[in-house]
């Protein structure tokens, strides 16, 4: 199988979280790990499996992850299995009331990277899910990495 992780990241935690999942999967598939800043169009091209991960800014994802779903053409994604991933800080550890309420009501940035790669055609074959950073800088909560891995393992 041919997979295609596309990640953004400002302090590195997304990233490590994309890395793990393509080294948990990488003995038994051709797997390519790319910053989104790196990736080209051309790029989708054979893959079976997409997999999107952004950090959560402002209760979505970055921009750059934004302009790179909307470029893909409308079902551009057909028979094509996909997954959505963020990380993001836990509402119990948000440090105000009224942030724990807007993340109740806003939410983070996986639903909606999956809700569009669903949208250009994918199949997604697993809920969105988020990975858990301490602060805002990070560093990922412990176990974090161990459960990305196990999370895409136990679906393909
Ligand atoms: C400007 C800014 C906005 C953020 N907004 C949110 C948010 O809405 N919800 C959230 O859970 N975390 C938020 N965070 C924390 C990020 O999720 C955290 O920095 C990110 O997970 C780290 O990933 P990275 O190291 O890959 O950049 C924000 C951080 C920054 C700097």
């Amino acid at each position: 199988m041919k997979a295609l992780i596309v990640y953004d990241s400002y302090f590195g935690n997304t990233q490590k979280i994309a890395e793990t999942i393509g080294n948990s999967i990488a003995p038994n598939n051709d797997v390519t790990v790319c910053m989104i800043t790196s990736i080209k169009p051309e790029q989708l091209s054979g893959v079976n499996l997409l997999i999107v991960g952004s950090p959560t800014r402002s209760f979505k994802p970055t921009d750059a992850i934004k302009k790179f779903l909307n470029s893909i053409p409308s079902n551009g994604l057909k028979c094509i299995d996909v997954l959505a991933f963020d990380t993001r800080i836990s509402a119990k550890d948000a440090n105000s009331k009224v942030l724990k309420v807007f993340i109740k009501v806003f939410g983070y940035a996986a639903e909606p990277i999956g809700e569009k790669i669903q949208k250009k055609g994918g199949n997604l074959i697993a809920p969105p899910e988020g990975f858990f950073v301490q602060d805002t800088e990070g560093p990922l909560k412990e176990g974090e990495l161990e459960r990305a891995a196990n999370w895409v393992k136990g679906r393909i």
